[in-house]
């Protein structure tokens, strides 16, 4: 079965048609996870999912990440995170709270869970509440971006690891976000710059907001390279803007496609389902941990 697929963007990205995501066939898969290889992001209109069928949907890319236990095998307590300005008691959070300086941070361009010892694939969000405009997700192709980045500012990023913690994206946005337990919880990463995908032999940066040095290079030297090598990727030229509809779901590769929140009316309330899966070897992952 061939996928019916359209361009969103020049460099990146297909809306694929006619398909429901509930319901998928075994074949029906194979082809979107050949689409997602290929395109780095994929958006559905108009699907009609629930969290059991997101969580099927999820766990046929890979292990789904659940950060409250990393280590957990069985997930049967595993309830869908959300992205929302919603509070527990279901009002909105107030513009200061935490909360929303937390979704501020969000607003950084990164790669989701870099900071964690299993990095993602892939994120799969659903749009359950939206906004009346504002608070498109922005996505930047960094594979193409690294493919048109000039070879010296490539040269000092090739064959280099880069350190991220969780609480350095935060810490841009507030000192006292940084220090909560919850971004504090993982010590530092070191992943390589530079990810290959294994299946198509694409080459992608790989930095986030989450990233803070450059191994072997001088701390400021490094944290420049970092702003400059991001700085490149995510021209205009490289990006998509999504705005959303309720009913969308839309699929990226975290391997080559950085991503960042934008600011609503925080009035409104907006909120999005988000289950990440996990990298594993088949991805790439062991290529990641170290030079080699
Ligand atoms: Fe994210």
């Amino acid at each position: 079965m061939a996928l019916s697929l359209t361009a969103i963007h020049e460099r990146f990205g297909v809306e694929v048609h006619d398909i429901q995501l509930a319901g998928l066939t075994d074949e029906g898969f194979a082809d979107i996870r050949d689409a997602f290889e290929r395109h780095s992001l994929l958006l559905f209109r108009n699907q009609t999912i629930d969290d059991a069928t997101h969580i099927a949907l999820a766990k046929r890319f890979g292990a789904i990440e659940n950060r409250q236990d990393m280590t957990l095998k069985a997930d049967a307590d595993f309830k869908v995170p959300t992205v929302s300005n919603l509070t527990k008691n279901g009002t909105v959070a107030d513009e200061s709270d935490l909360q929303t300086l937390n979704l501020k941070a969000n607003m950084l361009w990164h790669c989701d869970s870099t900071f964690l010892p299993i990095p993602a694939l892939t994120n799969i969000l659903i749009a359950r509440t939206v906004t009346k405009e504002k608070g498109h997700t922005e996505f930047a192709t960094s594979r193409a971006g690294w493919a048109d980045m000039p070879e010296v500012m490539k040269n000092k990023l090739r064959g280099r690891m880069a350190r991220h913690h969780y609480a350095h994206s935060r810490a841009r946005i507030s000192e006292e976000l940084s220090k909560l337990p919850e971004f504090n919880k993982w010590p530092e990463r070191s992943w390589k710059t530079v990810w290959t995908n294994p299946v198509t032999g694409d080459e992608a940066l790989y930095l986030a907001s989450h990233a803070f040095a450059i191994e072997g290079m001088d701390a400021e030297e490094g944290s420049q390279l970092i702003d400059e090598a991001l700085g490149f990727v995510t021209q205009p030229e490289y990006v998509y803007a999504h705005a959303w509809r309720e009913d969308d779901v839309v699929i990226w590769d975290q391997r080559a496609v950085l991503h960042r929140a934008t600011p609503w009316n925080y009035n409104e309330p907006r909120k999005l389902s988000s289950i990440c899966v996990s990298a594993s070897s088949e991805d790439g992952l062991d290529l990641m941990r170290s030079i080699g």
